[in-house]
Formats: structure tokens, C-alpha cells, sequence
């Protein structure tokens, strides 16, 4: 599995193009279908982009907190069809979901929690060997504080634990060399001359959990106090390179993959929204 980098997703494009062309069509006659009663969330690209890292990682527990009326978790939900295994668990206060979800996509590969997910036995409930995560659920800094402190710590190596200061890089054994993962020279915009977050990584294995965040780039910056906020501060902190196909956050990239998506006729929009604000970065 590769991490999520604008080169690798515009491999997965080519790669998967015909069973993405299927999964758009049947998201758009779900979407359609149900008329006014299902509102969706995700724009297309993020929409297609989780759609291909769980193709290509094929997950065996995929979690996702925060449904709504299910757009992301139907997307989830048929790439793991299409996988032909693992299983989503799913959580939000309100079961709107419930009736939006085909039985034949849910099969016997969804289970869907209601309640506050940081209620009580909840976070105790979410398996530490999750594959991926898909957070779009309070966009406060508060919830984003929360899933830093109880939620990812139990993911992949734990990589929260590190130091239990958020501010410190975690400490370096006297005499030995860091290992680098990732270059550090910053990729700059052409249109803006700013460094982009879209780094390619020198290790491009992967094995720890993938996890994606909505809402965060509506804007070139998160407002101050947000979710967005927290989480990036965090990432930096740790020093983990993130990949987003915002429009207004890295708009090479996001120009690259619409003009990918018309090169191989999967860009008729399904959702009118264009900002894509999701990132996407994984917990060693
Ligand atoms: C933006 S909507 C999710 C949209 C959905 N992912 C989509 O693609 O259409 C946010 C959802 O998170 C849920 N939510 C907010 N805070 C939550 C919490 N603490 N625990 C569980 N769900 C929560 C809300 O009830 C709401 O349905």
C-alpha cells in the first residue's frame, strides 16, 4: 500500500477506473433516489479518494465516526464490497443513517453504534488494529482534542503516546541517527510560490492506520479555534505530512486530479460542492 500522495492517488485513479466509474454510478442512483431526505457531505473528489486508499489498502476494520445520512458511510461501505471483505463500524448521536444504507451493501459488513462516541464504554469499543479511520463528525477543537487524547492514542503504534507533550518531537536516543521518513524540502505552488503540503514521502510502504478528517480546508488556513486548527498544530508537532485535494489549500493538486478525472470520464459531478477540504495522513 502506498501513503496518500498525489502520485500515488493518480495511479489508483488509473488503476481502479473502472470499478470507480461503477461505485460513482451507484452512489449517484442512491443519491438521486432518495431525493431530499439523504443529505450528502463529502464532495466528489474526497468521496472517490477514500474509495481508493480502501480499495488499494483493503482494510479489515474500517471505522467512521459521524454519518449523518450516510453518503460517506455508502461510499466506505462499497469499496468494502468491492473488496469482498471487511467490516465497518460506525458511530453518530442521531440514526438518520439507519434508512439510508442498502441491505445489500450493508450485508453482514456493518454495524452502526448510536450515541455519542465519547460517551461512556464508546472509545473502548473502537478495535486498536483499525485500518482506517473516518472522522467527520464535531468540527470543534474541543472533539479534536478529545480524539487526540483518548482516540488515536489507541491506534496504530500508538503514536500519541510518544511524548506527553504535544509541543515536543519525541526524544532521539543519545548516539543514535533519527531515520528519516519523509524529505523535508518543501514542494512549492506554483501559483503562489507557498511551500504545499503535498510532499512526496521516501518510504511509500505503509502499514500503520489511514485516517481522513473532513472540513478541514475550506480555506487556505483553518479559522483559528477549529477542529482544522488543532488537528494540523498536532501534525506538526509530530511531524506528520498530511495529503489534502482542497481547492484552496493545495489547488495543483486538486487541478491535477479534475484534470485526471475528465481524462478518464469520471468527472460529471455527483455532488455540486467543489472544496474538498479533507485530509488524509496516517498513524505510524
Ligand atoms: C458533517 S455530518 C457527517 C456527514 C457524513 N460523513 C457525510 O458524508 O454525509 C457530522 C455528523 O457527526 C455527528 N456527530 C457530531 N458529534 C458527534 C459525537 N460526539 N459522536 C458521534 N457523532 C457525532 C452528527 O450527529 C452528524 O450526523
Amino acid at each position: 500500500m502506498q501513503r496518500p500522495t498525489l502520485d500515488a492517488l493518480l495511479r489508483l485513479y488509473h488503476k481502479y477506473a473502472g470499478d470507480l466509474a461503477a461505485a460513482r454510478r451507484s452512489q449517484r442512483e442512491l443519491l438521486f433516489g432518495a431525493g431530499r431526505s439523504m443529505r450528502a457531505k463529502l464532495d466528489d473528489i474526497e468521496a472517490e479518494v477514500t474509495y481508493l486508499l480502501l480499495r488499494e489498502r483493503r482494510p479489515s476494520t474500517v471505522v467512521e465516526i459521524g454519518t449523518f445520512d450516510g453518503w460517506s458511510t455508502t461510499w466506505i461501505l462499497t469499496a468494502l464490497r468491492d473488496n469482498g471483505c471487511g467490516e465497518l463500524r460506525s458511530f453518530d448521536i442521531r440514526d438518520g443513517v439507519l434508512r439510508h444504507v442498502p441491505d445489500e451493501l450493508a450485508g453482514d459488513r456493518w454495524r452502526f453504534t448510536a450515541g455519542d462516541v465519547r460517551g461512556m464504554g464508546m472509545v473502548e469499543s473502537i478495535p486498536p488494529s483499525t485500518d482506517y479511520l473516518f472522522l467527520d463528525a464535531a468540527h470543534s477543537a474541543a472533539f479534536a482534542r478529545w480524539y487526540l487524547a483518548e482516540l488515536f492514542p489507541r491506534l496504530g503504534s500508538g503514536v500519541a503516546e510518544i511524548s506527553s507533550d504535544p509541543v515536543q518531537p519525541p526524544p532521539i536516543p543519545r548516539g543514535a541517527t533519527p531515520t528519516p521518513v519523509y524529505q523535508r524540502q518543501p514542494v512549492v505552488d506554483l501559483e503562489s510560490g507557498v511551500p504545499v503540503d503535498n510532499r512526496e514521502p521516501v518510504d511509500e510502504s505503509a502499514d500503520g492506520t489511514l485516517v481522513s478528517v473532513h472540513d478541514v480546508f475550506h480555506r487556505r488556513r483553518p479559522l483559528p479555534l477549529s477542529e482544522g486548527a488543532v488537528l494540523l498544530k498536532w501534525l506538526a508537532d509530530k511531524g506528520i505530512d498530511y495529503f489534502t485535494p482542497s481547492a484552496r489549500r493545495a489547488p495543483l493538486a486538486n487541478a491535477r486530479l479534475r484534470e485526471l478525472r475528465a481524462e478518464l470520464g469520471l468527472d460529471e459531478p455527483i455532488r455540486a460542492g467543489r472544496a474538498n477540504p479533507m485530509v488524509f495522513f496516517e498513524l505510524p
